[in-house]
């Protein structure tokens, strides 16, 4: 699928109240972005539909909510204060900071400083005293407290390995230059899976890692034919990684990574635990003087074993963007008319259907259609709206922007016979239906 332009996609999320800059009125806050009425039932459902696939699918993975302060040192020791960071330079001529990598052309080399390294951690003052004695990072990736809380969810849940912990967050990276609307920002949301196997059986889970992600990636809408896979260079790779699958996607400004799928080894668990020199740890890790806890478990043969880590780290974001891309058409209909059409998968629209009265003031037709969007409702399967413009046109119109599948019309025929007219989005074909069939008709509509 080729990349739709970026500036339609900006446009049709504000216009629709999907994304809006966030603190906008005033001038807004360079790499946050805030979510709208449509935007977060749609960012919900992708989360949704990530956690369905990773918690609830797989008896051996197992969910988290951990806290986003967190103590300076889980980032000490996992290696963020001394790695996490970007070469920066500064333009002597025009006064403004970019990363090495992305000078603008307009500044000449002679005008640009050394590159000095610039830690993308955002530090907060904890407690009353702001003189900097007592601080915690806004965690830049929800990984971490994975990492921390390996012993309490293993011996809660009395997991064996292989196992894995799943969690959706908010992280936080001080990105010199965030770009490309949602693409690159400050504050954003991760889906993170550490997935701990015994030493050995690392490559095989990493291979089927990627393919999972893959479906999982094509079940939203994103097929595998748009992603090529991108096996990190060696001088690329993270400072945990012994090896890294981006997901690459060609979004509308470039193709960039949708998602990184990384054998992070022993390096993780390693740096976390005490008595480490009585673990074999095959990563070089920072002695720690600190932490109270084990992070091993026993083998076969009673000896402690420090297991390996694979990560598949995708944005929320970029695949909102990725997924918006996909399904955003624009369509030449009879007349010379156009439509805009988003053909999201169901389970993503962010309205499932909307009822709508053919006619605003009719009293009965209102009614009928109130009670149609009370019992949809309750079936549970995301947001069912009452529509009552008076303008059934429009109202499609709207509908198609949004992406909702499918609008229920309420018309003089529904008072005499209890049947509604349906209109599909996709092929905008219409048919009636009895609205005691309605609910099994939405339910496989959206399970599908
Ligand atoms: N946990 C991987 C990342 O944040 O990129």
């Amino acid at each position: 699928m080729p990349a739709k332009n970026m500036e339609e996609l900006v446009a049709l999320c504000k216009r629709r109240g999907f994304i809006f800059q966030s603190s906008e009125i005033y001038g807004g806050l360079q790499g946050t972005y805030d979510f709208g009425p449509l935007g977060v039932e749609l960012k919900n459902n992708i989360k949704n539909a990530w956690w369905e696939a990773m918690v609830y699918e797989n008896d051996d993975i197992e969910g988290l909510d951990s806290s986003i302060l967190t103590n300076p040192l889980v980032l000490g020791y996992s290696g963020h204060e001394d790695t996490f960071s970007d070469p920066m330079v500064d333009c002597k001529s025009c006064g403004l900071r970019f990363r090495a990598d992305q000078v603008p052309k307009e500044c000449k080399p002679e005008d640009l400083t050394e590159p000095r390294q610039f830690n993308l951690m955002f530090k907060t003052n904890v407690g009353p005293i702001d003189d900097g004695s007592s601080f915690a990072y806004l965690r830049p990736e929800t990984a971490q407290q994975i990492f921390t809380n390996f012993k309490n969810v293993i011996d809660s849940t009395s997991k064996p390995i292989p196992f894995g912990i799943a969690q959706i967050g908010k992280a936080f990276r001080n990105e010199i230059t965030p770009r490309n609307f949602i693409f690159r920002v400050r504050e954003f949301e991760q889906m993170e899976l550490e997935y701990f196997v015994m030493p050995g059986e690392d490559e095989k889970s990493h291979d089927k890692w990627v393919q999972k992600r893959l479906e999982w990636w094509n079940n939203q809408g994103v097929p595998t034919k748009s992603i090529e896979l991108y096996d990190v260079p060696t001088e690329e790779l993270a400072h945990y990684s012994k090896k890294t699958i981006d997901l690459m996607y060609k979004f509308p400004h470039g193709l960039e990574e949708l998602e990184g799928i990384a054998n992070r080894t022993d390096f993780d668990l390693g740096s976390h635990s005490k008595k480490q020199n009585e673990l074999n740890i095959g990563s070089s890790v920072k002695e720690n003087k600190h932490s109270n806890s084990k992070m091993a478990v026993q083998d076969d043969s009673g000896k402690w074993v420090v297991p390996f880590v694979i990560e598949p780290s995708a944005g929320v974001e970029r695949g909102f963007l990725a997924i918006l891309n996909e399904s955003y058409f624009v369509e030449e209909l009879e007349n010379d008319k156009t439509r805009i059409v988003l053909r999201l998968k169901p389970h993503l629209s962010p309205v499932k259907a909307a009822v709508i009265p053919l006619k605003k003031n009719n009293t009965e037709l209102v009614e009928a259609a109130k009670n149609i969007k009370n019992e949809l409702q309750k079936i549970g399967l995301g947001r069912v709206i009452f529509e009552n413009t008076g303008n059934i046109g429009k109202s499609y119109r709207k509908h198609d922007e949004i992406g909702t599948p499918v609008c229920i019309t309420v018309d003089f025929q529904t008072l005499e016979d209890g049947s509604v007219t349906l209109r599909d989005r996709d092929s905008m074909e219409q048919k009636r239906i009895d609205i005691d069939d309605l609910n099994n008709y939405l339910i496989k509509l959206i399970n599908h």
